[in-house]
């Protein structure tokens, strides 16, 4: 594929195959990642792969703000959201966490967040030539205090930026772009 069939064919993938991805593929796109520009080379970026005991540890924290977000602690639905969120988050294939280092300059922060999405993106597409969909995540657990504790991150130092889901797609579904036209002013 060209760069823009990637580009353009490339879709968030919510539902995966169970078949576990490599560590080889992994690394091979965390390798297209850290060659996104970054603004005076602060390469802002750190990145978690995460294993089975932290997945489960994560699907906590996943399951109970899932469960929290709908309805209260200790009712039955909050069991059966809780149960059910648990098992969605147990069988993404592989989860990946994404840091940012917070600078001291709010204006380098702001670059910085713009190179992690550069970061993430170059995941993305490199994860996508491979067959291997992502679905990009700034949900609750990135928020959640015990994610920092989990992974042992100073919340002054670093912030969690996303969550990456991968795996091979199950389903691959479709999104439209508006024309190029209705979003660009050409100038004389
Ligand atoms: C900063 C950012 C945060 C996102 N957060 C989420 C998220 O929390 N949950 C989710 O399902 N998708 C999330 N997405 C993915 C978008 O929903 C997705 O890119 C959009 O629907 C367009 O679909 P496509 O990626 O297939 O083109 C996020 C994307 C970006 C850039």
């Amino acid at each position: 594929m060209s760069i823009l069939e990637i580009i353009k064919s490339r879709r968030t993938i919510y539902q995966f195959k169970s078949k576990l991805i490599p560590l080889d593929l992994v690394n091979h796109c965390l390798e297209a990642s850290i060659w996104a520009p970054n603004h005076k080379m602060t390469e802002p970026w750190r990145f978690w792969v995460i294993g089975q005991e932290t997945q489960a540890k994560l699907a906590d924290i996943y399951a109970e703000n899932r469960a929290l977000k709908r309805t209260e602690r200790g009712s039955d639905t909050f069991d059966e959201i809780y149960q059910k969120a648990i098992v969605k988050f147990q069988a993404i294939p592989q989860v990946i966490l994404v840091g940012q280092v917070l600078a001291q300059e709010p204006v380098t922060i702001q670059e910085d967040y713009a190179a992690c999405s550069c970061a993430i993106q170059n995941f993305q597409l490199a994860a996508w030539d491979t067959e291997i969909g992502v679905q990009w995540s700034t949900g609750p657990i990135i928020e959640d205090k015990r994610t920092y504790e989990l992974l042992s991150i100073n919340s002054s130092q670093l912030k969690l930026i996303g969550a990456l889901y991968m795996g091979f797609p199950e389903c691959v579904g479709k999104s439209v772009r508006q024309p190029i036209e209705r979003v660009t002013t050409y100038l004389a």
